[in-house]
């Protein structure tokens, strides 16, 4: 089943109650770039905290639940070392993981040559969707290049 998720927390304060106004807030919003597809398996909570956080953020989301999500990964050719549980599909790149919001906007806005998107591989605890606690590891938002090869695009060290 489809579920879509588009209006976030983006509810515009006035009278006629069941009336959403999505507004995007980030940078260069054509509406194609605002919309997530993202593949994630039923049973896994935390794909579900991570999309509350980019729609929070502006970004609206479609959510795949029943795809089968490793043929997916390997379709856009994410390769298993670098795979996380969610597969976010946008404007034909991958963001693959826990991906802060507004990294996702960034790269958007600059667009690397030859690259198929950004991971954060596995499930880094404190990235956005896996906090535990106040524990917050640093970690990479690393480049997947279209040769196979990865670059660091963006460390993050705080939450
Ligand atoms: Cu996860
Ligand atoms: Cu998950």
């Amino acid at each position: 089943m489809n579920t879509k998720s588009n209006f976030g927390e983006k509810k515009k304060r006035n009278n006629t109650d069941d009336f959403l106004v999505v507004l995007p807030t980030g940078r260069g919003s054509r509406i194609k770039e605002n919309t997530l597809v993202v593949y994630k398996k039923l049973q896994c909570s935390c794909c579900g905290k991570w999309i509350k956080l980019v729609n929070n953020f502006g970004f609206s989301s479609q959510v795949d639940a029943i795809s089968n999500v490793s043929a997916i990964k390997a379709k856009y050719g994410i390769e298993p070392r670098y795979r996380s549980c969610h597969t976010a599909v946008v404007d034909g790149y991958v963001f693959e993981g826990h991906i802060p919001a507004h990294v996702i906007r960034q790269f958007l806005t600059e667009k690397p040559q030859n690259v198929i998107g950004l991971s954060v591989p596995g499930m880094s605890a404190g990235s956005p969707g896996m906090e535990v606690g106040d524990r917050h590891d640093s970690y990479d938002v690393l480049l997947l290049k279209q040769d196979g090869s990865t670059q660091v695009y963006v460390y993050i060290n705080e939450y």
